[in-house]
């Protein structure tokens, strides 16, 4: 296992900033992962998965661990139902077009989402409609303390909007090293209930669609949207669309009628932040090398060699000002270290 001194994090982070890893090892398998954490059981460590929810604004004073195991496997088939099991360093976006090709059906709405697959189930990704929870089967994670391989099943896992067990009561006690996905190889239920799929199916005289149309169709809306990480540094939304109180959005709607909004409960009402990003005056808004994307406001961009603290100091402003113009605080939904 070689460990790699003084290491930049620009090409494994999306937002593409610059920081220096102390020290950094590639890991490709789990017993390189076991080996690594018996001999370094006093180090500081750091994991790092796909880095495309992650906002560095310092370097990384510590050994970094970079998730980077693949294999992608069938386990079992059941009538409709097939279960596939995935090593956690494998690209989502890859995972998605293997199952496309193979038609196994589920994670179409998913599809372009960056980042791997094991760092997926920890914030619950989520898209047009379907969130990774309605898939997930389990996953196996490395316990840091005691070395040892546990198995979460979906309920373990206390799954919520951007929310899990991995980002509350387990953060930073485990690494996921595998996830099992129930999928499904005939009879898919399709979701293309979220407006913008629809619209696209339409555009494009569908009316039977596949899982491939589904995915051809949110890869187009994401396309038009947010921008593509690989040419504006990004980690798409930045912050959590807030849920408030149905008493408070009342009041909200006298002075702004026309605040989008849907129903979590009778007593919840989510709005997105987008729109409130947007309705501040933020949203195209260029401070230099970073700003607010022109498409989505929820997305906050580094269009070449921000700093980390820049990035973080306009999402506090957005924040406050937020809070200023309608009483609500947004959370970051990004990690920002
Ligand atoms: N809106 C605006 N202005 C904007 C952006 C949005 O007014 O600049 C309003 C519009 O009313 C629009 C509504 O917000 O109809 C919803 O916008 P959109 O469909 O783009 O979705 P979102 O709520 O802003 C969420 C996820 C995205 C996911 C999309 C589509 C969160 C924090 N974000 O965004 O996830 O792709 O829905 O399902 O829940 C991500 O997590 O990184 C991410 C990109």
């Amino acid at each position: 296992m070689i460990i790699q001194e003084n290491i930049s994090l620009k090409p494994y982070n999306s937002f593409g900033i610059e920081a220096y890893a102390n020290q950094f090892a590639d890991i490709k398998s789990e017993t390189e992962l076991i080996e690594i954490l018996k001999t370094h059981r006093n180090s500081n460590l750091f994991v790092l998965g796909g880095g495309s929810n992650l906002l560095l604004t310092h370097d990384i004073n510590a050994l970094v661990l970079h998730i980077n195991n693949k294999g992608k496997e069938v386990l079992d088939e059941r009538g409709d139902e097939i279960f596939v099991k995935i090593q956690a360093g494998e690209n989502w976006h890859e995972f998605v077009l293997w199952c496309i090709h193979n038609d196994f059906g589920g994670i179409e709405n998913l599809s372009l989402i960056p980042g791997n697959v094991g760092t997926a189930p920890i914030q619950n990704i989520g898209a047009y409609g379907v969130e990774l929870k309605e898939v997930f089967e389990s996953c196996e994670a490395i316990e840091l303390e005691s070395l040892s391989t546990k198995t979460f099943t979906k309920s373990d896992c206390k799954f919520g909007y951007r929310n899990s067990f991995f980002k509350t009561k387990g953060k930073g006690k485990y690494i996921i090293t595998n996830v099992t996905f129930n999928l499904r190889k005939s009879n898919h239920n399709l979701n293309t209930s979220y407006g913008a799929i629809q619209h696209e199916l339409n555009k494009s005289s569908i009316n039977n669609p596949t899982i491939k149309d589904v995915s051809d169709a949110v890869i187009k809306i994401r396309q038009s949207k947010l921008p593509d990480p690989k040419k504006i540094g990004n980690s798409g939304s930045f912050f959590k669309n807030p849920v408030i109180t149905a008493s408070q959005f009342n009041q909200l709607k006298r002075n702004f009628p026309e605040i989008p909004n849907y129903e979590v409960s009778t007593t919840e009402i989510k709005i997105p932040a987008g729109w409130l990003i947007e309705k501040a005056g933020f949203k195209g808004k260029r401070f230099g090398n970073y700003g607010v994307h022109k498409n989505q406001a929820l997305v906050l961009v580094n269009y070449g060699s921000a700093n980390g603290n820049d990035i973080f100091n306009l999402s506090k402003l957005i924040q406050k000002t937020i809070k200023r113009i309608f009483n609500i605080d947004l959370e970051a939904e990004v990690n920002i270290i």
